[in-house]
């Protein structure tokens, strides 16, 4: 039995949060992610369940992540700190029978706890591992040009997602769901976690305006992919804001999804 701090999923985390902080998009402790680990893999590194100490969920988590295990940044933890000390930045936990508390297998050895995003984080995990139980990641983080654009425009989806598709080609291959957009929302709350997981059901990605995005994935590339494809057309969108000659036309838009056979979010392009 190797230790878990060695394992691909401690190693992945470190990976990214360094990379997310290295975008400028995590500054301070901001940004937080959740890793569904399947049992098989935990038992690799912990053949039983011995717990270091239970943590209050504070929420009462969804029936189908009841017995789940998660990898969770820490909450006040910077992104920038993950990979000199996971042991401290990260904890995994399990999620108790009844979904009230979290038990502690490994990690926040400095007697800390989960982000105070977790009811968001969970409430998402529960939507889209009921549309594809493959989801694995939840992923939040502060991107500069998409905070930029949600103070711009007003806070519609179908606004917000036709300003994206017809910045970059990218756009509407990588994300032909659309974006789900949430008004300025007090966060750490279950309130925003619910309404965050109200457009997961439609969406892998929603903007929390004035504050920053969440992307849902099988993997932390998928998650990371489309938070960065968003990002990268909210800078394109930002840097060519009122001056744009050439916006790409609604019939290369609709080209693009026939191509690629992808369903397209309906009532952004043509009406
Ligand atoms: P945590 O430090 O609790 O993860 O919060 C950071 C954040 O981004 C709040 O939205
Ligand atoms: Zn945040």
């Amino acid at each position: 039995m190797s230790d878990f701090i060695h394992s691909k999923f401690v190693q992945e985390m470190c990976d990214i949060t360094a990379n997310m902080y290295r975008q400028g998009w995590d500054e301070r402790n901001g940004g937080n992610i959740s890793y569904m680990i399947d049992e098989e893999f935990v038992r690799e590194y912990f053949p039983e369940d011995k717990f270091i100490r239970d943590i209050p969920a504070g929420f009462v988590a969804h029936e189908c992540l009841r017995g789940k295990y998660f990898l969770v940044t820490g909450t006040g933890k910077y992104f920038k700190n993950v990979k000199g000390d996971p042991e401290t930045n990260l904890g995994l936990v399990k999620i108790s029978e009844d979904g009230e508390t979290a038990h502690l297998l490994w990690g926040y050895k400095d007697g800390g706890r989960f982000t105070s995003e977790f009811p968001a984080h969970l409430m998402s995990h529960a939507v889209r591992y009921q549309i594809n139980p493959k989801n694995r990641i939840i992923m939040h983080t502060h991107p500069t040009y998409t905070i930029c654009m949600g103070a711009c425009l007003p806070t519609d989806e179908k606004i917000f997602t036709r300003k994206l598709w017809k910045s970059n080609t990218e756009a509407v291959v990588v994300f032909p769901e659309g974006v789900g957009v949430l008004p300025c929302m007090i966060c750490g709350t279950t309130e925003i976690g619910e309404a965050t997981a109200e457009k997961m059901k439609q969406h892998r990605i929603v903007t929390w305006t004035n504050h920053g995005i969440y992307g849902a994935g099988e993997t932390i590339d998928e998650a990371f992919g489309l938070i960065e494809t968003v990002e990268k057309t909210a800078q394109i969108y930002m840097l060519t804001l009122g001056h744009v000659v050439n916006e790409i036309p609604d019939e290369v838009v609709i080209g693009l999804a026939k191509l690629w056979n992808l369903k397209m979010m309906e009532g952004v392009i043509g009406e």
